[in-house]
């Protein structure tokens, strides 16, 4: 058994899809953290039973609450960060000094599009193939090791809603497979360790 964390910032669809998936696993979701009050991912984390926190960001030094991250983290034994859709730069500091991999979705197709306007940009683009990327996070913005990538073709007559529908399907799908085949090798590679 893995032991997973998610951090997320806003409605949390990413983050529910992964929390149902993991359910149905040997695996374990022990927590969720959110930096912002108020946010849809909070009600979703109540409705199915999972432990939910808030970090301020905006009172302390960015060290500060990437170590008070670490604690709530560590405490919980976790093996592996996933983030959907959390819209802080995790630093150096934070990768450093968590044991175990930090995951990330994002709605382009990386190295295209990185930053938070991912859909309007693949949008506004004259791309005509369109998609999502789930890498390992580093150092840079949008910049880590590429686990899984899938796209489609868009016609161009499609509206901006209509092609946000399309890639958040795509990220509903391929996040909590990716996620669990991870979760499956961290397992893996703690028995290893121990
Ligand atoms: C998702 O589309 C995710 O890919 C994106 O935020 C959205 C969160 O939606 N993440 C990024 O843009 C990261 N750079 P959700 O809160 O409904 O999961």
């Amino acid at each position: 058994m893995a032991r997973a964390v998610i951090l997320a910032s806003g409605s949390g669809s990413n983050f529910q899809a992964l929390a149902e998936a993991i359910e149905g696993t040997k695996h374990s979701l022990t927590a969720l953290i959110c930096d912002r009050k108020g946010a849809g991912c909070f009600e979703r984390a109540e409705k199915l039973n999972i432990s939910a926190r808030y970090i301020n960001y905006a009172e302390k030094k960015r060290e500060a609450v990437e170590q008070e991250l670490l604690d709530i983290v560590n405490s919980t034994g976790c093996d592996i960060i996933f983030l959907a859709g959390f819209m802080r730069l995790i630093t150096p500091f934070f990768l450093d000094n968590f044991a175990g991999p930090v995951i990330n979705i994002h709605p382009s197709l990386l190295p295209k599009y990185p930053g938070t306007h991912g859909i309007e940009e693949s949008y506004g683009s004259g791309d005509l193939e369109l998609g999502i990327t789930i890498h390992k996070v580093d150092y840079g913005m949008d910049t880590g090791p590429v686990i899984c990538q899938r796209s489609f073709i868009r016609s161009g007559r499609e509206s901006l809603e209509e092609i946000e529908v399309k890639i958040h399907e795509l990220e509903h799908l391929w996040y909590p497979k990716t996620a669990i085949e991870l979760l499956d090798k961290s397992e893996i590679n703690s028995e290893v360790k121990q």
